[in-house]
């Protein structure tokens, strides 16, 4: 496994690799790795000749009281759990070089991202986009891989990798959780022991929605309302929002007729834990 830290460095194996016919899969990843990560990694393994995961605490995409100084980080462990998968390339570029003091060109996706967590993280995901090209830049992938936990940026990127022709096949892959249901995230980690029981609400609330929704509610104040009660019945928490989208546009629904998103936000002590279910109707 090759530790690039180089954007020149990792052009040139990229166009290497292309010249050589081989497929490029890519995980973007701001590291501490976590088994989500690593089923994302796997995927790639599957669908390409050569993975590149790039690990980078991507200073944009935080806002000014959000958490980029305590986000935590555990490189030499990140290293040893992909060299374990045998990934090809560890892309680990220096903010000073993904970001020199003259930068100043943004990329934004502008209707999806108003909505859901866009709403309560403005220009966060301007910072995700931003990076994301960059990153598909530098790389050049084939096919680059998301999780669906974060369900509104997989539908932000594949947004806009279609407006910007660009030739990367966006893949989704699962939620990966927990035994309780909590799902992955490297975030999870701000967690006390008693906020950790807490958390596994979100997982409960979703499927509380679904038992709803198949019971036959179909206003979606009501299952808010409802939501919401019991989320806040489990200490520690404070929701941040729940809503009924459309899965595709993402825009809200009020009657819920056909297949519907339920996403969340919820505060478990100072832990912001998103989750989301595609609720089908039965
Ligand atoms: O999902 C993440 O970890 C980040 O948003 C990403 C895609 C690596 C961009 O920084």
């Amino acid at each position: 496994m090759e530790i690039i830290k180089e954007i020149s460095k990792m052009k040139e194996i990229s166009k290497l690799w292309k010249r050589k016919g081989y497929k490029i899969s890519f995980v973007p990843t701001m590291g501490f790795l976590h088994e989500a990560h690593l089923a994302l990694v796997r995927k790639a393994k599957e669908l390409g000749d050569k993975t590149v995961v790039s690990i980078f605490v991507n200073p944009l995409q935080f806002g000014p009281k959000e958490d980029f100084r305590e986000y935590p980080r555990d490189l030499e462990r990140d290293l040893t759990l992909l060299e374990r998968e045998k990934v090809d390339v560890v892309f680990i570029p220096e903010t000073e070089e993904m970001y020199p003091s003259d930068f100043q060109t943004y990329v934004e996706v502008t209707k999806l991202t108003t909505g859901l967590c866009g709403a309560f993280r403005p220009g966060h995901f301007k910072g995700v986009t931003t990076v994301v090209l960059k990153l598909f830049n530098i790389i050049n992938p084939d096919i680059a891989i998301f999780g669906e936990k974060d369900y509104q940026q997989l539908q932000v990127i594949k947004q806009m990798v279609k407006d910007l022709n660009l030739d990367i096949e966006i893949v989704a892959h699962p939620t990966v959780r927990e035994n309780d249901g909590l799902a992955m995230s490297s975030r999870n980690i701000y967690l006390s022991t008693e906020e950790r029981k807490s958390a596994t609400v979100l997982y409960k609330a979703l499927l509380l929605a679904k038992e709803l929704i198949n019971k036959g509610e179909r206003d979606s104040q009501n299952l808010k309302n409802k939501l919401e009660e019991f989320i806040h019945s489990f200490p520690y928490t404070k929701v941040q929002y729940i809503e009924f989208v459309d899965p595709l546009t993402l825009e809200p629904v009020k009657k819920i007729e056909k297949p519907v998103l339920c996403a969340l936000a919820v505060f478990v002590g100072k832990a912001r834990l998103i989750d989301n279910m595609l609720i089908n109707l039965e």
